[in-house]
């Protein structure tokens, strides 16, 4: 018996993947089917996949011509498969000529040609237009963030906004954006949604003002200063039915998600403590360490170190203290900050004048969770147990920066998967925004 096997996302099944596994089954007398799983895609950098798993599975299935169905969800698995089912044949469209070569010491490998005229790729930008993304604010975070929406698709940058328009032309030069304006209602225009990426304090006049235009929103971290302000932000994004996005760029990276997950798994058995570590030592000039008002380690690096700790153990803390060590203006350059819970508590440390360990540790009534820094661009991390020679150590591919990732949620929520909220809830929107208050006022007091 002749086995053939081939691999595939066959994402919004379409006729070149019918082809293909026709003329897949027709080369041998066994076909097995290999289907990616969102976790892997993510990881190799495929970011939009539609269907999920069990659609992607149902639609091959539903050719007839697969005998068996398996699950791709690592690298290097193909070499494994391949042994493991005794294959003869690997198979895959012409896209790939070249690429499968090395798999020609374990078996036979046939390049198929490729239908033309059409791709995943093509069917998913086909149904809905590409979104027109404008950016408010050309400083430092918007070019690093504009770069990583080239990576996502259905978004393309278009625009930029700042009252100071030289700086604004020189975003939009250096990124090839095509305009650049300092008219917010002029600038509305040109997109369909916007990223903020301007001074705290600015973010919730921006917002609103996006969102009353029916934009999109993604906003930078922390997205707003007050509880009030977040709620009715929210609530206002729900009357125009748009997206409203706060981007704390850890909660949407896969490592984070995994590891939030694995936390609540039981594993580590109930959570009774956690501990969250961010610091960044940083020039006197910067716009964090000159704002007397809204300037200070607590709004700049907060919102990193709480997203952990209102995840884990819920937004309902029974009391929240903050001390600092502030510099002549009153600026804090360190913040420690205690929460206490029903059932445990949490520390958060963050400094721009003090620099320490930058790590995230879980306590759980059978064992921990260990992050290293930095953990919020989630890389890798230990489960651990008393038994320090048990320990099971968690690698997860992170791509660019990392911004990527919001971003690509960004676009799946304005295209209707809602299901892409848990990773940053409204509720948890609102805690930030409450503990900012908070920290705020007692930082005046
Ligand atoms: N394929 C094909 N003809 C097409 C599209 C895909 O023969 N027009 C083949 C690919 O070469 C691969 C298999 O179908 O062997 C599954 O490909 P997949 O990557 O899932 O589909 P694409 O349409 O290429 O997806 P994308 O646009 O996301 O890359």
């Amino acid at each position: 018996m002749k086995k053939v096997i081939t691999y595939g996302s066959f994402d919004l099944f379409h006729e070149g993947h019918y082809n293909l596994l026709k003329r897949a089954k027709a080369l041998g007398d066994y076909l097995i089917v290999g289907i990616t799983t969102e976790h892997y895609d993510e990881s190799r950098g495929k970011l939009n996949v539609v269907d999920s798993l069990m659609e992607r599975i149902e639609n091959v299935r539903k050719t007839g011509f697969a005998d068996e169905i398996i699950i791709e969800d690592h690298v290097g698995q193909k070499v494994e498969d391949i042994q493991k089912y005794g294959i003869d044949i690997f198979t895959v469209g012409s896209d790939w000529i070249g690429k499968f070569d090395y798999l020609k010491e374990f078996c036979e490998v046939v390049y198929l040609k490729r239908t033309k005229g059409v791709s995943s790729t093509m069917l998913r930008n086909k149904n809905r237009s590409i979104i027109r993304l404008g950016v408010i604010g050309s400083g430092r975070i918007a070019r690093r963030f504009v770069p990583e929406v080239d990576r996502v698709s259905g978004i393309t940058p278009t625009a930029v906004y700042n009252p100071h328009i030289e700086s604004a032309q020189k975003l939009a030069e250096e990124f090839d954006l095509e305009f650049y304006m300092d008219q917010l209602e002029v600038f509305f225009d040109k997109v369909d949604a916007v990223y903020i990426a301007t001074p705290h304090e600015t973010h919730y006049e921006y917002a609103r003002k996006a969102l009353l235009a029916g934009k999109h929103v993604l906003c930078e971290k922390p997205m707003v200063l007050k509880r009030a302000e977040a709620e009715e932000l929210f609530d206002l994004a729900k009357k125009q039915g748009v997206v409203l996005m706060e981007a704390i760029k850890t909660a949407y990276c896969p490592g984070f998600v995994q590891m939030m997950g694995l936390a609540r798994s039981g594993v580590i058995g109930n959570i009774r403590d956690v501990e969250a570590c961010f610091t960044r030592l940083t020039r006197s000039e910067v716009r964090e360490m000159k704002d007397k008002v809204y300037g200070g380690s607590f709004t700049e690096l907060g919102t990193y170190t709480l997203l952990p700790i209102i995840k884990l153990m819920g937004t309902n803390y029974r009391e929240i203290r903050f001390d600092s060590l502030k510099d002549d203006n009153g600026l804090d350059l360190y913040t420690k900050t205690n929460l206490i819970y029903d059932r445990g508590f949490a520390t958060m440390k963050n400094g721009l004048g003090v620099k320490s360990e930058g790590q995230l540790i879980i306590a759980g009534t059978k064992g921990y969770i260990l992050a290293q820094s930095p953990w919020w661009l989630t890389r890798s991390f230990d489960v651990r147990y008393e038994d320090p020679n048990k320990v099971d150590h968690y690698n997860v591919n992170f791509l660019g920066n990392g911004l990527r990732y919001e971003i690509s949620d960004f676009v799946y929520m304005i295209n209707g998967y809602e299901g892409r909220t848990f990773k940053m809830t409204p509720a948890e929107s609102i805690a930030m925004a409450d503990a900012m208050e908070k920290f705020l006022d007692s930082r005046k007091s």
